[in-house]
């Protein structure tokens, strides 16, 4: 079993916090506090919809590419207005000077958790965590390791002669050396990065799939409660939400069997 020290979740926005105070409190919260729903839709009425049938649910969501492309910043605002906390997931990869500007640009945003490419390399990888130094409240910083959708096959297709376990681990020490703290990779590395991190590593997970659920292209995949019980602060889940015919339910047992695991 894997506890999670409160000092490694992110503190809730004000509005969160009251958000928060209206749910029961113990393990339930807890999960609730750990799961990032994916609002891998195409545009803001979809994305209000979904969030929508997930309010009182989850308290977490994630906007990604599709969604933010399509709408803009301004998707945003009425879900930290409702209290919700956002991982803001556009997986920054290019100069130093880019990334820094990019990430200051979505510290203005208000959201609480943002990704760049491990992959980026470590010039850039400290850009970025410089770009966030002495801004009170600012994001937190993660860096993608391997997507979770890349198995050996598709890393040596890209040049890369090693099995996915060992390039997250040389991309999760480059970062640690850059000073960087928090991680995403696939729930098969979680134990690893756990081990390399400590206790205050902050490690989100995608490639979440419950019992039964489809992977679709997902490749390094694990059940919500193996994820928790390898060292994951928080789980990352999309289509198993997302795509089911009462999302709120899918949530719920999702959060019953981290609960459970916690
Ligand atoms: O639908 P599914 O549960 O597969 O969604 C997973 C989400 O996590 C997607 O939004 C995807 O972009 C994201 N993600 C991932 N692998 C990473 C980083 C993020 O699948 N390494």
């Amino acid at each position: 079993m894997v506890s999670m020290a409160s000092s490694e979740l992110l503190p809730p926005t004000p509005a969160a916090k009251s958000a928060l105070h209206t749910v029961p409190t113990g393990v339930h919260d807890q999960a609730r506090r750990r799961l990032i729903v994916a609002l891998d839709v195409p545009d803001r009425a979809s994305a209000l919809v979904l969030a929508d049938k997930l309010e009182g649910t989850c308290q977490w969501f994630k906007v990604g590419l599709e969604l933010f492309t399509a709408a803009g910043p301004a998707v945003l605002e009425p879900l930290l207005k409702r209290g919700h906390s956002i991982f803001l997931d556009l997986k920054f990869n290019d100069i130093p000077n880019t990334v820094a500007g990019a990430v200051r640009s979505v510290a203005a945003l208000g959201v609480h958790m943002l990704t760049v490419h491990a992959s980026g390399g470590p010039a850039m990888l400290a850009a970025a965590r410089n770009a966030l130094e002495g801004l009170p409240g600012g994001p937190r910083l993660l860096a993608v390791t391997v997507l979770t959708s890349m198995d050996s096959a598709q890393i040596s297709a890209v040049g890369l002669d090693r099995a996915p376990a060992a390039q997250v681990d040389l991309l999760a020490r480059m970062g640690i050396a850059e000073g960087i703290r928090g991680f995403v990779c696939s729930p098969q590395e979680v134990g690893t990065l756990r081990a390399l991190t400590g206790p205050e590593g902050v490690l989100v997970i995608p490639g979440i799939r419950p019992v039964g659920a489809l992977s679709g292209d997902q490749k390094r995949v694990a059940t919500p409660a193996g994820a928790l019980r390898q060292g994951a602060s928080y789980l990352v889940v999309g289509r198993p939400i997302t795509h089911a015919p009462d999302p709120a339910a899918a949530a719920a047992a999702i959060l019953a069997e981290m609960a459970e695991a916690i």
